[in-house]
């Protein structure tokens, strides 16, 4: 039995956070040096940075979650913590085989990827499930941010170029989207505090924008046609004023979480999340034909 919401039919016995498991094979293997939009080379290499990050970023945010997931006795929400296991580790899958063929572009992927795998060990000598668990919830906000600019937002889309690179971000953005609250709640779920969650989320700022800024510029020096063009890579600096990724209003949706008495859901995305169910998985969805058999 279905109810309509919007323009799209929502099944209300599906799961609100479902694992598509997703191949995209070879379809990155035609992905160009700087693949963002008219070859543009800062935002080329920012995205690269993003998608070098997710692979051992997301297994840190899954161990978080899987090491309280017996603990979550609440049905709902147990169902959302299957869900959300399922959906970053299928994430983390294909953004390797983006990976891959970036490090054959020259891109700094491998590195990057050694570097956060490092960081996020080092960070678990800690033994405190909580503090995990808010870094995590923390960095959720991030990729829903990013997602909610891509899924509403068309020249956010149109700022990726590559028609293959888009579809897996597409694919990502939803499922962040759909699963944007589980870690949270999680956090919630075993006793953590309003102040470790508002404090963790002021240093992911600090961390974030320090460690993106620095492995973009190091990915850029490693780049020779940037180094050859170096009028070229200010002007793209120059237009990233403009970019709906360092928005004002992308800004200020970061910001909302450190705000006392924040969740995920004070932002509804249920029309956004139901549209693009419809755009890439619907009947004649344009990712239809890459969920695995
Ligand atoms: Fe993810
Ligand atoms: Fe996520």
């Amino acid at each position: 039995m279905g109810i309509r919401a919007g323009m799209a039919l929502i099944d209300e016995a599906a799961p609100s956070v479902p694992t598509r498991p997703m191949e995209f094979d070879d379809r990155f293997d035609h992905v160009p040096r700087h693949f963002a939009i008219d070859g543009d080379i800062v935002m080329s290499h920012i995205l690269a940075v993003l998608s070098s990050v997710f692979p051992d970023g997301e297994d840190y945010f899954v161990r978080a979650v899987e090491r309280v997931r017996d603990r979550v006795t609440d049905p709902a929400l147990r169902k959302d913590v299957e869900g959300f296991l399922g959906q970053e580790e299928w994430h983390g899958r294909e953004h390797r085989l983006l990976n891959d063929r970036l490090a054959e572009l020259g891109y700094p992927s491998k590195q990057i990827g050694a570097y956060v795998r490092w960081l996020f060990k080092n960070r678990e000598r800690l033994k405190n499930e909580r503090l995990h668990l808010a870094f995590t919830a923390a960095l959720e906000h991030y990729t829903a941010t990013l997602a909610e600019t891509l899924l509403k937002l068309p020249e956010a889309r149109a700022e990726v170029g590559d028609e293959a690179v888009r579809s897996l971000l597409m694919w990502h953005a939803l499922e962040e989207a759909e699963h944007k609250a589980v870690a949270f709640d999680v956090y919630r779920y075993v006793g953590g505090s309003e102040r470790m969650r508002i404090a963790t989320m002021w240093m992911t700022h600090a961390l974030f924008v320090l460690e993106t800024g620095i492995w973009t510029l190091i990915s850029l020096a490693m780049d020779d046609e940037a180094r050859r063009h170096p009028g070229k890579v200010l002007r793209s600096f120059w237009r990233l004023r403009n970019s709906p990724f360092t928005s004002k209003r992308a800004v200020r949706q970061l910001l909302q979480y450190t705000k006392h008495g924040f969740h995920p859901n004070d932002r509804d995305t249920s029309e956004l999340i139901a549209e693009w169910r419809t755009t890439l998985f619907g009947a004649h969805g344009d990712l239809k034909e890459l969920l695995a058999s």
